[in-house]
């Protein structure tokens, strides 16, 4: 038997915000067979510009698919809404650390029975994650300013990726660590070499002609990018 990996296993989480609104248990199930989780980002017109879905399209979508719902809380506000996600189908919540209360929400997560993520956008230094590593299920490094798909992947965000993964691996920890915003079949390279294994992508999923064969390639460039290095 050999030494047991660090790593955890690699996923890509399609973004519903890039699939058309009008019909989002089809493009749900056209993804479905390629992935594990399905990203669900919810925006409240005040912590970002823009507003999305709330805990109603997630019941609604939990009816046709049985997949994780990674649901990434862009509000200011998320200890008001948790329970009404955690009810509506939420398998994991994972709430902004700029949003303040951080500890509390972590304990109201829990205390809800759902996975706990905490994410950074991308000028939030490693410092205000470090406290929460061993509280967290997921450490969710934003690749964008949260707000929009489509934009570009900010490479500097990588150097505090591979901290978080340093800094969990070191203490023995099992935590995953999720890339958002400006991830495709390219970019996912260098996130996965910096300790990242999950990857959420819409554009270049949804955005894309085969949807399922999209989401293929981005997991199967993440993990051919670390085949053969040290777990
Ligand atoms: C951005 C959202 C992302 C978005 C990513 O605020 O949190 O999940 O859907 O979209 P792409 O992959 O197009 O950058
Ligand atoms: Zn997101």
């Amino acid at each position: 038997m050999g030494t047991p990996s660090m790593r955890p296993e690699m996923r890509v989480a399609p973004s519903i915000l890039s699939a058309d609104f009008g019909s989002l248990s089809d493009a749900v199930a056209l993804v479905a067979p390629g992935s594990d989780w399905l990203h669900v980002d919810v925006m409240d017109g005040h912590f970002v510009p823009n507003l999305t879905i709330g805990p109603p399209v997630v019941s609604s979508l939990r009816d046709h698919t049985d997949l994780f719902f990674d649901t990434h809380l862009m509000i200011t506000d998320p200890d008001r809404y948790l329970e009404a996600f955690r009810d509506a189908g939420s398998d994991g919540c994972t709430v902004h650390v700029e949003v303040g209360g951080t500890q509390a929400l972590i304990d109201q997560m829990r205390d809800l029975g759902l996975r706990v993520g905490l994410a950074a956008n991308p000028d939030t230094p490693f410092e205000a994650l470090e406290p929460y590593l061993d509280q967290v299920d997921l450490i969710l490094c934003m690749t964008v300013f949260p707000g929009f798909g489509g934009q570009s992947f900010i490479a500097e965000v990588m150097p505090k990726v591979h901290q978080v993964r340093r800094a969990v691996s070191d203490a023995g920890l099992s935590v995953d660590i999720e890339v958002d915003g400006g991830i495709d079949e390219h970019t996912v390279v260098e996130a996965a070499r910096s300790g990242a294994n999950v990857f959420v992508a819409g554009s270049a999923v949804f955005g894309r002609p085969h949807p399922l064969e999209a989401a293929g390639d981005i997991l199967r460039a993440a993990v051919g990018s670390v085949a053969g290095d040290p777990p």
